[in-house]
């Protein structure tokens, strides 16, 4: 088999864009996504090594993809996590190699993840205030993100994207402050529907703070926003610039306005299986692949049988959705 040729699914889509969890754990437990306690980590030797994540990613490079993102769980608490960005930034054909992070350990990291070849960065701030971070991650850590997001700035990342999930009852009081600090320094600020990935499978629509609502909120409490040009038709989230110029907002709406017939993204796991969308159900086993000797032609076959089975959107508002097994953490946002 010819492992080349682009991985386009049933409805045209084409994939070039990878995000790999590299690993489930986690420092803080954001109730969106982790249970409160209990948590049942993958052991070590589940998750896939450096070198099989890199060779899937040489696979799938083939393939068309040059977009990769790290996830997790946090993938800062990943140990050495800068070597796997140097190994993927040297795989032919990836372009762009990109991190989501909580923020937490970022401090002391970012200037290693620079040098070995990270270009960008979406850092996760829910809220500015000490309680409401607390309330929602259920440990201590704001002024470590906030010294996360200086360190990175200082060091010369550009395009530094923080990310809020909007929570209908909680999110209200932090959209003015959380804009203002995006205007004051220079950063993106994007807003994230809820959507049904949280642990404790407490999800409801009703907690789902609409994309429209914060953008009315911002606008009544900072100023008029004015939509920027798509730079990549895949993108989920629209971006918008307050009037003035200063400071940059974006939206992904999951919930209220599905970009699924846009997606271009497929995930791997942390112990190495293949999801074509965060809301599958089904997932391929790449660490088989991997682990039994497998060529590389085998593991390409597993991926277009993956994107094969994709299906035209995640139907979270369709009387039939199925919540996926998995929580947020064991997939990787
Ligand atoms: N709904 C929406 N976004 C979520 N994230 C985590 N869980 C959810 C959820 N249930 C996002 C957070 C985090 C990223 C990893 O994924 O913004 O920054
Ligand atoms: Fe951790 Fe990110 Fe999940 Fe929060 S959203 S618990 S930071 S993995």
């Amino acid at each position: 088999m010819n492992i080349s040729g682009p991985l386009v699914d049933g409805f045209g889509r084409v994939h070039t864009n990878l995000r790999i969890s590299v690993t489930d754990r986690c420092n803080i437990r954001c109730f969106y996504c982790m249970p409160a306690e209990n948590v049942r980590f993958k052991p070590r030797r589940e998750l896939l090594s450096f070198e099989e994540i890199e060779r899937f990613t040489r696979v799938v490079a083939l393939m068309g993809v040059n977009k990769i993102r790290l996830t997790g769980g946090e993938p800062l608490v990943r140990h050495d996590l800068a070597l796997l960005v140097k190994k993927i930034a040297q795989v032919p054909g990836i372009r762009d190699i990109a991190l989501t992070t909580n923020g937490i350990l970022l401090a002391e990291q970012a200037q290693g993840l620079k040098d070995a070849g990270l270009k960008r960065l979406n850092i996760s701030l829910d809220s500015l205030n000490r309680e409401t971070f607390f309330k929602i991650s259920r440990r201590e850590g704001l002024e470590q993100v906030l010294a996360g997001i200086f360190a990175a700035q200082r060091i010369g990342f550009k395009k530094i994207r923080l990310n809020a999930v909007a929570i209908r009852g909680i999110t209200e009081p932090e959209i003015v402050p959380l804009g203002g600090f995006a205007r004051e320094h220079g950063l993106e600020m994007r807003f994230i529907e809820f959507m049904p990935l949280d642990a404790d499978g407490n999800w409801d629509t009703d907690q789902v703070l609409s994309g429209a609502r914060i953008r009315a909120a911002l606008e009544e409490g900072i100023g008029p926003l004015v939509p920027l040009p798509v730079e990549d038709p895949s993108q989920p989230a629209s971006d918008f610039a307050f009037a003035d110029g200063v400071g940059r907002i974006g939206f992904i709406n999951p919930v209220t306005q599905p970009f699924c017939q846009r997606c271009n993204r497929l995930r791997l796991t942390a112990e190495g299986q293949v999801r074509n969308c965060l809301f599958s159900t089904e997932e391929w086993d790449a660490r088989a692949v991997l682990r039994s000797g497998g060529s590389d032609e085998e593991l390409a076959q597993l991926v277009r049988a993956s994107i094969g089975a994709k299906r035209a959107g995640h139907g979270i508002n369709s009387d039939q959705f199925v919540k996926p097994e998995r929580a947020m953490y064991q997939i990787g946002g």
